[in-house]
Protein backbone atom coordinates (compact mmCIF):
# COMPACT_ATOMS: atom_id res chain seq x y z
CA UNK A 1 0.00 0.00 0.00
CA UNK A 2 1.54 3.19 -0.62
CA UNK A 3 1.95 5.81 2.08
CA UNK A 4 2.20 9.52 1.18
CA UNK A 5 3.23 11.51 4.23
CA UNK A 6 4.90 9.31 7.64
CA UNK A 7 4.01 11.42 10.39
CA UNK A 8 6.49 10.93 13.31
CA UNK A 9 4.26 11.50 16.44
CA UNK A 10 0.54 12.88 16.29
CA UNK A 11 -0.83 13.28 20.26
CA UNK A 12 -4.19 15.15 20.53
CA UNK A 13 -2.88 18.39 18.73
CA UNK A 14 -2.10 15.72 15.28
CA UNK A 15 -5.58 14.70 15.09
CA UNK A 16 -5.53 18.02 12.70
CA UNK A 17 -2.83 16.86 10.49
CA UNK A 18 -4.91 13.04 10.03
CA UNK A 19 -8.09 15.19 9.13
CA UNK A 20 -6.58 17.21 6.81
CA UNK A 21 -4.82 13.82 5.11
CA UNK A 22 -8.14 12.42 4.71
CA UNK A 23 -9.67 16.06 2.80
CA UNK A 24 -6.53 16.03 0.64
CA UNK A 25 -6.71 12.33 -0.05
CA UNK A 26 -3.41 11.12 1.52
CA UNK A 27 -2.41 7.95 3.03
CA UNK A 28 -0.50 8.34 6.06
CA UNK A 29 1.71 6.23 8.31
CA UNK A 30 2.31 7.11 11.48
CA UNK A 31 4.48 6.13 14.62
CA UNK A 32 3.04 6.67 17.95
CA UNK A 33 2.64 4.47 21.41
CA UNK A 34 0.65 1.60 21.12
CA UNK A 35 -2.37 3.39 23.23
CA UNK A 36 -2.09 6.39 20.76
CA UNK A 37 -2.40 4.22 17.38
CA UNK A 38 -5.14 2.09 18.93
CA UNK A 39 -6.80 5.80 18.77
CA UNK A 40 -5.78 6.88 15.46
CA UNK A 41 -6.94 3.13 14.05
CA UNK A 42 -10.16 3.70 14.97
CA UNK A 43 -10.71 6.92 14.14
CA UNK A 44 -8.82 7.45 11.00
CA UNK A 45 -8.41 3.91 9.51
CA UNK A 46 -9.37 5.21 6.16
CA UNK A 47 -6.52 7.34 5.92
CA UNK A 48 -3.45 5.44 8.21
CA UNK A 49 -1.62 2.89 5.64
CA UNK A 50 0.81 2.23 8.42
CA UNK A 51 2.13 1.89 11.87
CA UNK A 52 5.27 1.23 14.00
CA UNK A 53 4.76 1.73 17.71
CA UNK A 54 7.46 3.48 20.22
CA UNK A 55 8.21 2.55 24.01
CA UNK A 56 5.94 5.06 25.85
CA UNK A 57 8.48 4.43 28.57
CA UNK A 58 10.90 6.39 26.60
CA UNK A 59 8.62 8.53 24.36
CA UNK A 60 9.54 11.79 26.08
CA UNK A 61 13.12 11.54 24.26
CA UNK A 62 14.69 12.07 20.75
CA UNK A 63 16.22 8.82 20.81
CA UNK A 64 13.01 6.67 21.32
CA UNK A 65 11.56 7.72 17.73
CA UNK A 66 14.41 7.31 15.55
CA UNK A 67 14.66 3.70 15.26
CA UNK A 68 10.23 2.94 14.68
CA UNK A 69 10.53 5.93 12.27
CA UNK A 70 13.55 4.43 10.50
CA UNK A 71 12.04 0.88 10.06
CA UNK A 72 8.69 2.51 8.61
CA UNK A 73 10.19 5.11 6.41
CA UNK A 74 12.39 1.35 5.29
CA UNK A 75 8.86 -0.45 4.96
CA UNK A 76 6.65 1.92 3.26
CA UNK A 77 8.72 4.50 1.10
CA UNK A 78 7.18 7.34 1.84
CA UNK A 79 6.93 10.62 -0.11
CA UNK A 80 7.43 12.78 2.87
CA UNK A 81 7.94 12.92 6.54
CA UNK A 82 6.57 15.07 9.02
CA UNK A 83 7.61 15.57 12.52
CA UNK A 84 5.20 16.35 14.70
CA UNK A 85 6.39 18.29 18.26
CA UNK A 86 9.65 18.15 19.65
CA UNK A 87 10.63 14.74 20.83
CA UNK A 88 9.90 13.89 16.87
CA UNK A 89 11.62 16.26 14.92
CA UNK A 90 15.34 14.72 14.94
CA UNK A 91 13.69 11.42 13.80
CA UNK A 92 12.05 13.27 11.16
CA UNK A 93 14.50 14.60 10.07
CA UNK A 94 16.64 12.13 9.99
CA UNK A 95 14.14 9.88 7.82
CA UNK A 96 14.27 13.25 5.43
CA UNK A 97 18.03 12.82 4.85
CA UNK A 98 18.21 9.44 4.63
CA UNK A 99 15.86 9.09 1.92
CA UNK A 100 16.00 12.55 0.59
CA UNK A 101 13.01 13.50 1.41
CA UNK A 102 11.72 17.65 1.82
CA UNK A 103 11.51 19.01 5.55
CA UNK A 104 13.69 21.59 7.67
CA UNK A 105 16.58 20.32 7.29
CA UNK A 106 19.09 18.49 9.85
CA UNK A 107 20.86 21.89 10.71
CA UNK A 108 17.75 23.72 11.78
CA UNK A 109 16.19 20.91 13.78
CA UNK A 110 19.00 20.04 15.48
CA UNK A 111 19.74 23.53 16.46
CA UNK A 112 16.21 23.74 17.12
CA UNK A 113 16.63 21.30 19.92
CA UNK A 114 19.40 23.23 21.78
CA UNK A 115 18.37 26.38 23.30
CA UNK A 116 22.31 27.01 23.50
CA UNK A 117 23.45 26.27 20.19
CA UNK A 118 20.06 28.74 19.27
CA UNK A 119 22.22 31.64 21.47
CA UNK A 120 25.83 30.58 19.55
CA UNK A 121 24.24 31.05 16.09
CA UNK A 122 21.85 33.92 16.77
CA UNK A 123 24.68 35.88 18.23
CA UNK A 124 27.15 35.09 15.40
CA UNK A 125 24.81 36.58 12.85
CA UNK A 126 23.85 39.94 15.59
CA UNK A 127 20.30 38.59 16.50
CA UNK A 128 18.81 40.64 19.02
CA UNK A 129 18.52 37.65 22.53
CA UNK A 130 19.05 38.13 25.85
CA UNK A 131 22.92 37.80 27.23
CA UNK A 132 23.25 33.85 27.74
CA UNK A 133 25.84 30.98 29.79
CA UNK A 134 25.77 28.07 29.75
CA UNK A 135 26.86 26.45 32.68
CA UNK A 136 27.50 22.86 34.22
CA UNK A 137 26.66 23.71 37.61
CA UNK A 138 24.97 26.99 38.80
CA UNK A 139 27.13 26.91 41.80
CA UNK A 140 30.03 28.17 39.19
CA UNK A 141 27.81 30.92 38.48
CA UNK A 142 28.55 34.97 38.92
CA UNK A 143 24.85 36.28 38.57
CA UNK A 144 23.52 39.17 37.65
CA UNK A 145 19.81 39.84 38.72
CA UNK A 146 17.09 39.08 37.41
CA UNK A 147 17.88 36.58 35.71
CA UNK A 148 15.88 32.97 34.11
CA UNK A 149 17.59 29.79 34.60
CA UNK A 150 16.50 27.49 32.19
CA UNK A 151 16.98 23.67 30.56
CA UNK A 152 18.72 22.93 27.23
CA UNK A 153 15.94 21.34 25.43
CA UNK A 154 12.95 21.65 27.57
CA UNK A 155 9.50 22.75 26.03
CA UNK A 156 5.95 23.96 28.06
CA UNK A 157 7.78 26.47 30.45
CA UNK A 158 9.03 23.14 32.58
CA UNK A 159 12.30 23.94 34.37
CA UNK A 160 11.96 27.79 33.12
CA UNK A 161 12.31 30.13 36.47
CA UNK A 162 13.17 33.36 37.08
CA UNK A 163 15.13 34.24 39.67
CA UNK A 164 14.72 38.05 40.90
CA UNK A 165 17.46 38.98 43.36
CA UNK A 166 20.37 37.13 45.60
CA UNK A 167 18.58 36.61 48.05
CA UNK A 168 16.88 33.99 46.45
CA UNK A 169 19.92 32.23 44.35
CA UNK A 170 21.80 30.24 46.88
CA UNK A 171 17.81 27.76 47.18
CA UNK A 172 17.76 27.61 43.38
CA UNK A 173 21.36 26.65 42.81
CA UNK A 174 20.95 24.10 45.47
CA UNK A 175 17.31 22.93 44.33
CA UNK A 176 18.53 22.33 40.73
CA UNK A 177 22.56 20.98 41.52
CA UNK A 178 21.83 17.98 40.05
CA UNK A 179 19.61 19.40 36.97
CA UNK A 180 22.71 18.94 34.60
CA UNK A 181 23.94 21.85 32.08
CA UNK A 182 21.71 24.70 32.31
CA UNK A 183 21.50 28.01 30.15
CA UNK A 184 21.46 31.00 32.98
CA UNK A 185 19.96 34.18 30.77
CA UNK A 186 19.84 37.68 31.53
CA UNK A 187 15.91 38.46 32.16
CA UNK A 188 14.28 40.69 28.87
CA UNK A 189 11.74 42.65 30.14
CA UNK A 190 8.44 43.36 27.82
CA UNK A 191 5.70 41.95 26.14
CA UNK A 192 6.12 38.49 24.35
CA UNK A 193 5.06 37.48 21.30
CA UNK A 194 5.16 34.57 18.92
CA UNK A 195 5.77 34.48 15.34
CA UNK A 196 4.46 31.68 12.78
CA UNK A 197 5.18 30.61 9.54
CA UNK A 198 5.25 28.48 6.80
CA UNK A 199 8.92 28.19 4.77
CA UNK A 200 9.41 27.13 1.32
CA UNK A 201 12.57 26.47 0.35
CA UNK A 202 14.05 28.86 2.59
CA UNK A 203 11.34 31.59 2.36
CA UNK A 204 8.50 32.42 4.36
CA UNK A 205 5.33 32.31 2.13
CA UNK A 206 2.75 32.84 4.90
CA UNK A 207 3.66 34.52 8.71
CA UNK A 208 1.70 35.20 11.62
CA UNK A 209 2.52 37.22 15.29
CA UNK A 210 0.69 35.74 17.97
CA UNK A 211 0.57 38.30 21.26
CA UNK A 212 1.28 35.70 24.33
CA UNK A 213 -0.16 36.14 28.34
CA UNK A 214 1.81 34.42 30.76
CA UNK A 215 1.75 33.88 34.54
CA UNK A 216 4.69 36.18 34.03
CA UNK A 217 7.36 35.28 36.60
CA UNK A 218 9.01 33.15 38.28
CA UNK A 219 7.34 30.24 36.08
CA UNK A 220 6.00 31.96 32.73
CA UNK A 221 3.18 29.74 32.00
CA UNK A 222 1.21 30.43 29.17
CA UNK A 223 -2.48 31.60 29.43
CA UNK A 224 -3.71 33.41 26.55
CA UNK A 225 -2.38 33.28 22.41
CA UNK A 226 -3.92 35.99 20.48
CA UNK A 227 -3.09 35.83 16.76
CA UNK A 228 -3.01 39.66 15.85
CA UNK A 229 -4.60 41.55 13.02
CA UNK A 230 -5.23 44.84 14.14
CA UNK A 231 -3.58 48.16 12.39
CA UNK A 232 -2.38 49.06 15.86
CA UNK A 233 -0.12 45.79 15.93
CA UNK A 234 1.11 46.17 12.31
CA UNK A 235 4.46 47.56 13.32
CA UNK A 236 5.10 44.65 15.83
CA UNK A 237 3.74 42.34 12.64
CA UNK A 238 6.66 43.71 10.16
CA UNK A 239 9.23 43.52 13.09
CA UNK A 240 8.19 39.99 13.51
CA UNK A 241 9.09 39.23 10.06
CA UNK A 242 12.38 40.84 9.78
CA UNK A 243 13.35 39.01 12.83
CA UNK A 244 11.61 35.97 11.66
CA UNK A 245 13.30 35.80 8.54
CA UNK A 246 16.85 36.26 10.22
CA UNK A 247 16.06 33.55 12.34
CA UNK A 248 15.36 31.29 9.12
CA UNK A 249 18.49 32.22 7.67
CA UNK A 250 20.66 31.35 10.99
CA UNK A 251 18.79 27.87 10.96
CA UNK A 252 19.03 27.67 7.36
CA UNK A 253 15.64 25.91 7.62
CA UNK A 254 14.54 24.34 3.98
CA UNK A 255 10.87 23.36 4.52
CA UNK A 256 8.11 23.25 7.06
CA UNK A 257 7.15 25.23 9.81
CA UNK A 258 8.66 27.34 12.20
CA UNK A 259 7.77 28.71 15.61
CA UNK A 260 9.69 32.16 16.98
CA UNK A 261 8.84 33.38 20.39
CA UNK A 262 10.36 36.92 21.15
CA UNK A 263 10.11 39.57 23.53
CA UNK A 264 9.66 43.72 22.88
CA UNK A 265 11.03 45.80 25.64
CA UNK A 266 9.23 49.10 26.02
CA UNK A 267 12.64 50.64 24.35
CA UNK A 268 12.11 48.88 21.68
CA UNK A 269 14.25 46.30 22.07
CA UNK A 270 13.72 42.66 20.96
CA UNK A 271 14.64 39.71 22.14
CA UNK A 272 14.38 35.93 20.66
CA UNK A 273 13.85 33.52 22.99
CA UNK A 274 13.52 30.69 21.12
CA UNK A 275 12.74 28.53 17.75
CA UNK A 276 11.38 25.16 17.05
CA UNK A 277 11.16 23.82 13.31
CA UNK A 278 7.47 22.39 14.15
CA UNK A 279 4.08 22.20 14.65
CA UNK A 280 2.79 24.73 17.44
CA UNK A 281 1.35 23.79 20.53
CA UNK A 282 -1.58 24.73 22.56
CA UNK A 283 -3.72 24.99 19.73
CA UNK A 284 -1.91 27.63 17.80
CA UNK A 285 -2.57 25.34 14.39
CA UNK A 286 -6.36 26.07 14.97
CA UNK A 287 -6.87 29.27 16.01
CA UNK A 288 -3.90 31.26 13.46
CA UNK A 289 -6.14 28.57 10.91
CA UNK A 290 -9.04 30.47 11.77
CA UNK A 291 -7.73 33.94 11.88
CA UNK A 292 -6.31 33.87 8.58
CA UNK A 293 -8.65 31.33 6.58
CA UNK A 294 -5.33 29.19 5.87
CA UNK A 295 -5.23 25.63 6.53
CA UNK A 296 -2.23 24.99 8.14
CA UNK A 297 -2.26 21.44 8.73
CA UNK A 298 -2.55 21.00 5.01
CA UNK A 299 -0.18 23.53 3.92
CA UNK A 300 2.18 21.72 6.43
CA UNK A 301 1.52 17.96 4.57
CA UNK A 302 1.94 19.83 1.03
CA UNK A 303 5.45 21.31 2.48
CA UNK A 304 6.22 18.13 3.60
CA UNK A 305 5.62 16.84 0.07
CA UNK A 306 7.69 19.42 -1.86
CA UNK A 307 4.30 21.11 -2.69
CA UNK A 308 3.29 24.61 -2.74
CA UNK A 309 0.55 25.59 -0.47
CA UNK A 310 -2.41 28.20 -1.16
CA UNK A 311 -1.99 30.85 0.95
CA UNK A 312 -5.20 33.37 1.23
CA UNK A 313 -4.73 36.34 -0.43
CA UNK A 314 -6.55 38.22 2.88
CA UNK A 315 -9.77 39.30 0.94
CA UNK A 316 -11.76 36.75 3.21
CA UNK A 317 -10.84 39.41 6.27
CA UNK A 318 -9.16 38.71 9.62
CA UNK A 319 -11.16 36.98 12.68
CA UNK A 320 -9.89 37.64 16.16
CA UNK A 321 -9.46 34.23 17.49
CA UNK A 322 -7.31 33.19 20.55
CA UNK A 323 -6.55 30.12 22.58
CA UNK A 324 -7.03 30.62 26.31
CA UNK A 325 -6.07 28.83 29.01
CA UNK A 326 -7.69 28.51 32.52
CA UNK A 327 -5.56 28.12 35.38
CA UNK A 328 -5.40 28.25 39.22
CA UNK A 329 -5.16 31.50 40.74
CA UNK A 330 -5.03 30.43 43.91
CA UNK A 331 -3.97 26.93 45.75
CA UNK A 332 -6.85 24.14 46.74
CA UNK A 333 -8.45 24.99 43.23
CA UNK A 334 -11.29 22.24 42.28
CA UNK A 335 -11.34 21.46 39.07
CA UNK A 336 -14.69 21.44 37.85
CA UNK A 337 -16.82 18.90 36.08
CA UNK A 338 -16.96 20.03 33.00
CA UNK A 339 -16.41 22.92 30.71
CA UNK A 340 -20.16 23.21 29.82
CA UNK A 341 -19.95 26.99 31.65
CA UNK A 342 -17.36 27.91 28.78
CA UNK A 343 -19.44 26.80 25.98
CA UNK A 344 -21.88 28.99 27.13
CA UNK A 345 -20.15 32.12 26.14
CA UNK A 346 -20.57 33.74 22.92
CA UNK A 347 -17.67 33.02 20.58
CA UNK A 348 -16.42 30.09 21.91
CA UNK A 349 -15.84 27.50 19.48
CA UNK A 350 -13.89 24.38 21.56
CA UNK A 351 -13.37 23.98 24.76
CA UNK A 352 -11.98 21.43 27.12
CA UNK A 353 -10.62 19.92 30.37
CA UNK A 354 -6.79 19.68 30.65
CA UNK A 355 -7.37 18.10 33.93
CA UNK A 356 -9.04 15.41 35.73
CA UNK A 357 -12.48 16.60 37.30
CA UNK A 358 -12.42 17.23 41.46
CA UNK A 359 -8.73 17.13 41.21
CA UNK A 360 -7.21 20.28 43.47
CA UNK A 361 -4.79 21.89 41.95
CA UNK A 362 -2.59 25.22 42.46
CA UNK A 363 -1.16 27.88 40.29
CA UNK A 364 0.57 26.62 37.61
CA UNK A 365 4.52 25.98 37.39
CA UNK A 366 4.24 24.68 33.56
CA UNK A 367 1.62 23.75 31.30
CA UNK A 368 0.66 20.75 32.36
CA UNK A 369 -0.42 22.15 35.27
CA UNK A 370 -3.29 24.64 33.61
CA UNK A 371 -6.71 23.58 34.35
CA UNK A 372 -8.87 24.05 30.86
CA UNK A 373 -8.93 25.57 27.25
CA UNK A 374 -11.54 27.69 25.48
CA UNK A 375 -10.70 28.60 21.68
CA UNK A 376 -12.38 31.72 20.62
CA UNK A 377 -13.49 33.52 17.49
CA UNK A 378 -14.92 37.11 17.18
CA UNK A 379 -15.22 39.49 14.55
CA UNK A 380 -13.17 42.48 16.05
CA UNK A 381 -10.37 42.75 18.92
CA UNK A 382 -12.80 44.70 21.42
CA UNK A 383 -15.53 41.73 21.20
CA UNK A 384 -12.89 39.71 21.68
CA UNK A 385 -11.34 40.99 24.57
CA UNK A 386 -14.70 41.08 26.43
CA UNK A 387 -15.13 37.22 25.55
CA UNK A 388 -11.88 36.13 26.84
CA UNK A 389 -12.75 38.11 30.18
CA UNK A 390 -16.14 36.66 30.30
CA UNK A 391 -14.63 33.18 29.93
CA UNK A 392 -12.16 33.47 32.91
CA UNK A 393 -15.26 34.58 34.86
CA UNK A 394 -17.48 31.59 33.53
CA UNK A 395 -14.87 29.66 35.04
CA UNK A 396 -14.38 31.42 38.03
CA UNK A 397 -10.36 32.19 37.70
CA UNK A 398 -8.34 35.00 36.92
CA UNK A 399 -5.84 33.20 35.30
N1 LIG B 1 15.64 35.32 29.06
C1 LIG B 1 14.34 35.48 29.32
N2 LIG B 1 13.84 36.67 29.66
C2 LIG B 1 12.53 36.83 29.96
N3 LIG B 1 11.64 35.84 29.94
C3 LIG B 1 12.06 34.60 29.58
C4 LIG B 1 13.43 34.36 29.24
N4 LIG B 1 13.54 33.06 28.93
C5 LIG B 1 12.32 32.51 29.07
N5 LIG B 1 11.42 33.44 29.47
C6 LIG B 1 9.98 33.20 29.74
O1 LIG B 1 9.79 31.82 29.99
C7 LIG B 1 8.96 31.23 28.96
C8 LIG B 1 9.46 29.84 28.65
O2 LIG B 1 10.80 29.91 28.21
P1 LIG B 1 11.29 29.21 26.86
O3 LIG B 1 12.73 29.51 26.68
O4 LIG B 1 10.39 29.60 25.75
O5 LIG B 1 11.13 27.67 27.22
P2 LIG B 1 10.10 26.54 26.72
O6 LIG B 1 10.86 25.80 25.67
O7 LIG B 1 9.84 25.74 27.93
O8 LIG B 1 8.90 27.22 26.14
C9 LIG B 1 9.02 32.20 27.81
O9 LIG B 1 7.88 32.09 27.00
C10 LIG B 1 9.12 33.54 28.53
O10 LIG B 1 7.87 33.97 29.02
MG1 LIG C 1 8.94 28.61 24.65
Amino acid sequence: MSVDVLLVGSGNMGRGYLEAARRLGLRVAVVETPARLDVIRAEFGDVLAGQESVDPAAADHDEAWVGPAAELARCTAPRGVLGFSEPHVLAAALVAEAHGLPGPGLYATQVSRNKALQRVLYGAVGIPQPASRLVPDLSEVTPRFPLVVKPLSGSGSSGVEQVPHKAAWADVAARRAGDGPLLVEEYAAGDEFSWEALVRRGCPLFTNLTAKTTTGPPAFVELLHRPSGSAAEREIRDRGDRLGAEVVSALRMRDGMVHLEFRLAPDGRAAVLEAAVRTPGDFLMDVVSQAHGVDLYAACLLLALGREPEIPDGERGFRHTAALFLAADRPGTVVPDDTAALDAVPGVFRSGLRQDPGRVVGPPESSADRMAFALLDLPTEAALREAVWETRRAFGTAG
